[in-house]
Formats: C-alpha cells, sequence, structure tokens
C-alpha cells in the first residue's frame, strides 16, 4: 500500500542515565496515503513523540523515518524547517493562530513563509471548505473556538502537504463543535484524498477515522480498521486507559 509515512524501528529516549524516559519503543508501522488514520493510547504512551517524529518536529534517537517517500534522518536542520513548512501541516488543541492577523492572512501565512505565490483560485476553495467564506477579514478573537480551528485547519491545508497532523485538535471544543470539525476533517480526505493523522483521547473522535493505531507503553500495540467508538473504547479500557 502507498505509504504517506514509513517508521522502521523508530525508538526516542528522553534524557540520560537512570532518568532515561522511553517514549517510543522500536516502533515499525505504516500510515496510508489518502486515508484518516486515528492514534490513540493511555496519557504518557508516546501519542506526541509519535506524531512529532513522524512530521520532523522531532528526530528519533533511532530509526527511519520516511515522509512521502523521504529519509528524515538524513536531513540537515535547515532541510527540516523547509520540509516542515512546505509538506506537512499542523492543527494544535489551542489553535496557535497569530492574533494580530486577519483569518485571510492566517491561512496563507504558510504561503508566504515560503515565499510562494498564493493560488487564489486553491485559497478560495480551502477557505469554503472549512466554512469560513465571508469571515476572512475577521481577527481570531472575533470568531468562536470552532471556527478559529477551522482557520488553522485550513492554514493546514493551504500547502497541500504530504500529512495533515493534529495532536487533540478537538481537546478544546465543545461536543457539538468538535463533531463539526471532525466531520469537517473527514470529508477533507474524502474529497481531496489529503492524508490525515490526528491523536484523540475520544474514541467518538477516533471513530471518523479509517483506521486507529494504539499505542501503549512506546509501542504499536494494535490496529483497527472501520472502528466505531464502542470497539475503540472497549480496547482502550484493556489496555488500562482510563485507571
Ligand atoms: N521533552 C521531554 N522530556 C522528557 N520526557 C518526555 C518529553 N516529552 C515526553 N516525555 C515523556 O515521554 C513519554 C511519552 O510522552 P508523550 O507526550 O509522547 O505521551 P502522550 O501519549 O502524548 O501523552 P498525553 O496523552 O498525556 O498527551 C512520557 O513518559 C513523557 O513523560
Ligand atoms: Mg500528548
Amino acid at each position: 500500500m502507498d505509504e504517506a509515512v514509513r517508521m522502521d524501528t523508530v525508538s526516542k529516549v528522553y534524557g540520560k542515565g537512570s532518568g532515561a524516559v522511553a517514549a517510543l519503543r522500536e516502533v515499525t508501522t505504516g500510515i496510508p496515503r489518502g486515508r484518516f488514520t486515528a492514534v490513540m493510547g493511555p496519557s504518557g504512551s508516546g501519542k506526541s513523540t509519535f506524531l512529532h517524529c513522524a512530521a520532523g518536529l522531532d528526530t528519533p534517537t533511532s530509526g527511519s523515518v520516511r515522509l512521502g517517500g523521504t529519509e528524515l534522518s538524513a536531513m540537515s536542520e535547515t532541510e527540516l524547517t523547509e520540509l516542515r513548512r512546505d509538506r506537512v501541516g499542523f492543527v494544535f488543541q489551542a489553535f496557535n493562530l497569530v492574533s494580530s492577523l486577519t483569518v485571510m492572512q492566517n491561512i496563507t501565512l504558510p504561503l508566504r513563509l515560503a515565499r510562494t505565490r498564493a493560488d487564489q483560485a486553491w485559497v478560495d476553495e480551502v477557505v469554503a471548505r472549512v466554512g469560513l467564506t465571508g469571515r476572512t477579514g475577521h481577527r481570531p478573537a472575533e470568531l468562536s473556538g470552532g471556527q478559529q480551528q477551522r482557520v488553522a485547519i485550513a492554514r493546514a491545508l493551504v500547502t497541500r502537504p504530504d500529512v495533515v497532523f493534529g495532536d487533540e485538535p478537538t481537546g478544546a471544543l465543545d461536543t457539538m463543535t468538535a463533531r463539526e470539525v471532525l466531520t469537517l476533517l473527514r470529508e477533507t480526505v474524502d474529497a481531496t484524498g489529503q492524508t490525515v493523522v490526528m491523536v484523540t483521547h475520544d474514541p467518538v473522535a477516533a471513530s471518523y477515522a479509517d483506521t486507529v493505531l494504539f499505542l501503549a507503553d512506546g509501542r504499536v500495540v494494535d490496529t483497527m480498521d472501520a472502528p466505531s467508538s464502542e470497539r475503540v473504547a472497549a480496547r482502550m479500557t484493556r489496555l488500562g486507559a482510563w485507571n
């Protein structure tokens, strides 16, 4: 299968000596291109570390990460910076918008940083897709939380990245607004073939994905296709996630 991310025996150890923490332990897995993948696991199981290593935000202690066919371990810090800017998109729990910029300026910021001329038709399509047409002149503070996260999603999509990564992108939203954002991510995958990888604690959020990867103690311990929230919750219970 065509893979957007390939990890082979990826380990990540934080710290040294007796204080060392193994956040990932020889993880070998692939993330299929054009699909929606959720990453679940107990707190501290390595989900954020997994995401950061897959996206070139953090460097594994050992092992190989390939993103869109490019081996990340061979890249210089400058090359990694360009890769993060041009080939991955991020959506965080805390939105991370620039408060002094308008919605449109926030969305097109990655293009300006890359000194790429905006393809106005694509920008307009992204704005329409996230439902922000008519709001592009507003500042983030004038928007609801759900609308702010839609701006962040548009900003992540605008460079047509290999992968959009989300670390609990619905974690700060109420249930209804979270559902809208998850539906938007689902529709984006279905309509444009965008690859999305999302860390979540919520079995309902995970049920929007095509596949769920379960992490426990730094290892991928299971995968589930066509997940339902009930099956995901049962699997999490067996992992001791709610203790
Ligand atoms: N910068 C760091 N320095 C030291 N230890 C770290 C660092 N980042 C993460 N860890 C440790 O690595 C392990 C995995 O952390 P990680 O943040 O990936 O877990 P997580 O699954 O995202 O947890 P949560 O659900 O709470 O967000 C934890 O034991 C954590 O304490
Ligand atoms: Mg985390």
